[in-house]
C-alpha cells in the first residue's frame, strides 16, 4: 500500500458518530454465564410464551443448536459467530489474521448498507457512489439517509463491454468532490453476476481519498473457491466487504448479514447498531450454517447450483429467442437478453419482448423471474435466479412455449 494516504477516520464518519457513547448494559459488565440470578433487564423469568417449547437445546452431528434461553435478550457482540466468521474468510495467503474486532453482524446486509451511510454520511450534505447497473439498496439507504447519490456506470458499452467497474472514472469523481464518503461496489454484480476484476478494485483502493469504498460480497460463494477478498480489509484502512447467509447458505429468512472491516470502522457500526440487533434464534441458526456440517451442506447444495447455472446457460443458448448473457457467471442468477426475433435472423434484445416474456412466464406458467430491461446496459434482459433441477426443466420448457405463444 502507498505511503502517504489521506484516508483519516476520525474526518471521515460523522462527527456524532465518533463522539458516539454506545448503549451499555448490566451484562457488559457481568457476564450472563448460567451462574447469575438475573434481574437487570427487565425480561420475564417465567419463560417465553410459547406452546410449542421449541426453546431447547438441539443436538445435531456434534454441534449444538442453541435455542434455550429466549426468554433472555441476544448477546449483543456475537463474538462466537463473529470468531466462526472470521475462520470461514481467512485466507491462506494473508499474513494478516481477521479477528471478531474486525466485523459488524446485523439484520442482513441491508442492516450494513444502512448502518455504513448513517456512520459516514451527514443528511443533506454527504453523497454516495454506485456503479450502475447494480443493487437497488444502496440508493433506497442513501434517499431513506437524504443522501445525494453519484453515479458512474461500470462498463456497459460497446460490443467488448466487460459490465466490470471503471476505476479511473471513480477516481476522477471522488477526487472532484469531497462530499462524496462511500463508494458501493457489488462483486460479483447484481445484477450483473459478474466477479469485479480484483487489479481494478485494487487500482481504486489504491487511489488516496477520505472515504471508504464498500465490497458488497452477497453472491461470492457462487463465484468458485476462496474468491473472498475479506481479508483485504487488514491491507486498506478504508475498505469494508460485506457479506450475508442469505444466498449460499440458503437462509435468507434468518436475516443475518455481516460486514468485515478495519477494527476502527468496525467499533463505529457496532456502537451505531441496537444493541440486540441480532436475534437468538438467528445466531444459533447462523453458528450451525458455518460450523463444520453446516458449511459441508452449503458446499454441496452450491455444486448443485453451479451445474443447474452451467445447465441453464447451455440450453437457454439453444433458444433462437434468447440472445447473450451479460455481466458474467459467478453468481446463482443469470441476466439474459430477449430479442424480438430469432438470433439467426438478427433479432435484436427487446423490452417490449423481456417484458411480455416476463409477464407470461409469471400469470400463464406460474414462473417468476425479474425484469431488468430497465437498467443501464441491460436492455431486453431478464434475470432468472438458478433453482433446482426441477425448476430449471420447468422454465426450460415454460419458456419455450411463451416464445412459440408470443409473436
Ligand atoms: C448485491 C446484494 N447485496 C445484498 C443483498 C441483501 O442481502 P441480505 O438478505 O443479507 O439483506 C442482496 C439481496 O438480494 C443483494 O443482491
Amino acid at each position: 500500500m502507498m505511503g502517504e494516504f489521506v484516508f483519516n477516520l476520525e474526518a471521515c464518519a460523522r462527527p456524532n458518530i465518533v463522539a458516539l457513547q454506545p448503549y451499555r448494559c448490566a451484562r457488559d459488565d457481568y457476564k450472563d454465564d448460567g451462574s447469575n440470578t438475573l434481574l437487570d433487564a427487565n425480561e420475564n423469568s417465567y419463560g417465553p410464551s410459547l406452546s410449542t417449547d421449541i426453546s431447547v437445546d438441539h443436538e445435531n452431528n456434534g454441534d449444538t443448536l442453541r435455542l434455550a434461553g429466549l426468554n433472555r435478550y441476544p448477546d449483543p457482540h456475537q463474538i462466537e459467530l463473529k470468531q466462526l466468521l472470521c475462520d470461514l474468510r481467512q485466507s491462506a495467503g494473508s499474513q494478516a489474521t481477521l479477528k471478531p474486532e474486525n466485523l459488524f453482524v446485523g439484520v442482513g446486509s441491508d442492516e450494513a448498507i444502512d448502518g455504513l451511510i448513517r456512520c459516514f454520511c451527514i443528511p443533506g450534505v454527504d453523497k454516495i457512489l454506485v456503479c450502475p447497473p447494480t443493487y437497488g439498496m444502496y440508493t433506497v439507504a442513501a434517499q431513506v439517509n437524504d443522501v445525494e447519490v453519484v453515479k458512474v456506470p461500470l462498463e456497459v458499452e460497446g460490443e467488448s463491454a466487460s459490465f466490470d467497474i471503471q476505476p479511473a472514472k471513480i477516481q476522477q469523481m471522488i477526487g472532484g468532490d469531497p462530499r462524496i464518503k462511500l463508494v458501493y461496489v457489488c462483486s460479483p454484480g447484481n445484477p450483473t453476476g459478474k466477479l469485479v476484476d480484483p487489479a481494478r478494485l485494487k487500482a481504486l483502493l489504491e487511489y488516496s481519498w477520505n472515504g471508504v469504498v464498500i465490497l458488497d460480497e452477497a453472491y461470492i460463494d457462487f463465484a468458485g473457491h476462496d474468491k473472498s477478498l475479506a481479508h483485504w480489509v487488514n491491507d486498506y484502512p478504508n475498505l469494508v466487504v460485506m457479506q450475508t447467509l442469505s444466498k449460499a447458505f440458503g437462509m435468507a429468512g434468518i436475516r443475518l448479514g455481516f460486514a468485515f472491516a478495519p477494527s476502527g470502522i468496525a467499533r463505529l457500526l457496532n456502537n451505531l447498531k441496537a444493541p440486540y440487533n441480532v436475534s437468538s434464534l438467528t445466531s444459533a441458526l447462523a453458528i450451525q450454517a458455518v460450523s463444520k456440517a453446516g458449511l459441508a451442506v452449503m458446499r454441496s447444495h452450491r455444486e448443485l447450483i453451479v451445474s443447474q447455472r452451467e445447465r441453464l446457460v447451455q440450453e437457454l443458448s439453444k433458444i433462437p429467442r434468447v440472445g447473450r448473457f451479460l455481466g458474467g457467471y459467478d453468481a446463482n442468477f443469470l441476466l439474459v437478453e430477449m430479442l424480438d426475433g430469432p438470433k439467426s435472423l438478427g433479432g435484436q434484445p427487446d423490452n417490449r419482448t423481456a417484458k411480455v416474456v416476463y409477464s407470461q412466464l409469471a400469470e400463464a406458467k406460474g414462473i417468476v423471474v425479474r425484469y431488468r430491461g430497465n437498467e443501464l446496459g441491460c436492455t431486453g434482459c431478464l434475470r432468472i435466479t438458478v433453482g433446482t433441477e426441477h425448476e430449471t426443466t420447468k422454465l426450460l420448457q415454460k419458456l419455450e412455449e411463451v416464445f412459440q405463444e408470443t409473436p
